[in-house]
């Protein structure tokens, strides 16, 4: 299979990646997390992580088996910049479901008849009915940060979309939709890293887009726009959840924990959820 971009990123890698960048990949090794402010220097040990992991599913099949006779409405979103994780996060969470009562939304770039509409209009068809949870790969928060970056929304489109999407998201949450907001972060050497690795394998090859491959050298630029969205929207009724997702089995584990210690489901076990590590998971204040 060929891609229209086929290369383009190793040839970003190796001409126009800033020379920091370029360093922490360079003879890394592969347990080795990039980032040298990460709280840990490697990643997490398999074994440790295939057992806390085996636990939060089991968790997770109370979680549904609750959804489904309390009628409880579950809707988490994962936001991030590009290769942060969603994807990878969100096929854990659906592992062992049934996936009668769980919902993906990933939604592609907005028809002409989507473009319109009202913004939120395409997304409120994917919100969960009673006893289905919902997990949105990317959402609303498009227009914060992607449509942003690349112009795909005009700066009065954008405020009136901070605007909105506060007292939206409030209503989602007092008419008792437990609404989670995952931030997946990810240093600019370790995204680099991991499309790369798309890039060489044809397995993963899908996964990349000419967003992607032009969004690399605007790093920078996506900060500013991530920054100001997690500032503008991380509510009372709606607050962000910001994960360090340098270390993919850290971030997954803590992204599960995040969500399931939170929902009073019968059974819970609070020796599963609760540990919380505060250096990889909080507000916008770890976000840098
Ligand atoms: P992903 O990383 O989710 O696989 P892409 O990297 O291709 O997808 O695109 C990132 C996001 O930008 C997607 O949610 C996509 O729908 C959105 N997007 C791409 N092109 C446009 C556009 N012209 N207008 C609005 N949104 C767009
Ligand atoms: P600069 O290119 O120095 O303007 O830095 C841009 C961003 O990259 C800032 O957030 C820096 O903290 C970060 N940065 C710069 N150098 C390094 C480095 N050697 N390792 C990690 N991050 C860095
Ligand atoms: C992922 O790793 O699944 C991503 O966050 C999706 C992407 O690359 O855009």
């Amino acid at each position: 299979m060929s891609l229209p971009f086929d290369g383009a990123i190793s040839d970003y890698a190796r001409t126009d990646a800033p020379a920091w960048v370029r360093e922490q990949i360079k003879d890394a090794k592969k347990n080795a997390v990039l980032d040298p402010e990460f709280p840990y220097e490697t990643r997490w040990n398999k074994d440790a992580y295939e057992d806390a992991m085996a636990a939060l599913q089991i968790e997770l099949v109370k979680l549904q088996s609750w959804t489904r006779s309390s009628g409880a409405r579950i809707c988490a979103i994962f936001e991030g910049r590009d290769a942060a994780g969603k994807g990878g996060n969100i096929k854990r969470f659906r592992e062992n479901l049934n996936a009668r009562g769980v919902h993906t939304a990933a939604l592609p770039k907005p028809s002409e008849r989507e473009a319109g509409q009202w913004y939120f209009q395409r997304y409120i068809q994917h919100l969960p009915a009673a006893g289905e949870i919902t997990l949105f790969d990317r959402s609303w928060y498009n227009r914060g940060v992607v449509e942003d970056v690349f112009g795909f929304c005009t700066p009065d489109e954008r405020a009136l979309f901070f605007d909105q999407v506060v007292p939206f998201e409030q209503m989602l949450v007092e008419d008792g939709i437990h609404l989670f907001k995952i931030w997946l972060t990810v240093g600019r050497a370790e995204q680099l890293r991991r499309m790369l690795d798309r890039e060489g394998d044809p397995l993963k090859q899908w996964k990349l887009s000419g967003i992607d491959v032009k969004g690399l050298p605007l790093y920078d630029r996506y900060t500013q726009s991530i920054g100001e969205t997690l500032d503008r929207t991380h509510t009372e009724a709606a607050p962000w959840t910001v994960i360090r997702a340098d270390d993919k089995r850290r971030a997954r584990v803590q992204v599960l924990r995040a969500i399931l210690s939170q929902i009073p489901y019968d059974g819970r076990d609070d020796s599963v959820v609760h540990p919380i590590d505060s250096q990889i998971t909080g507000g916008p204040d770890l976000w840098h």
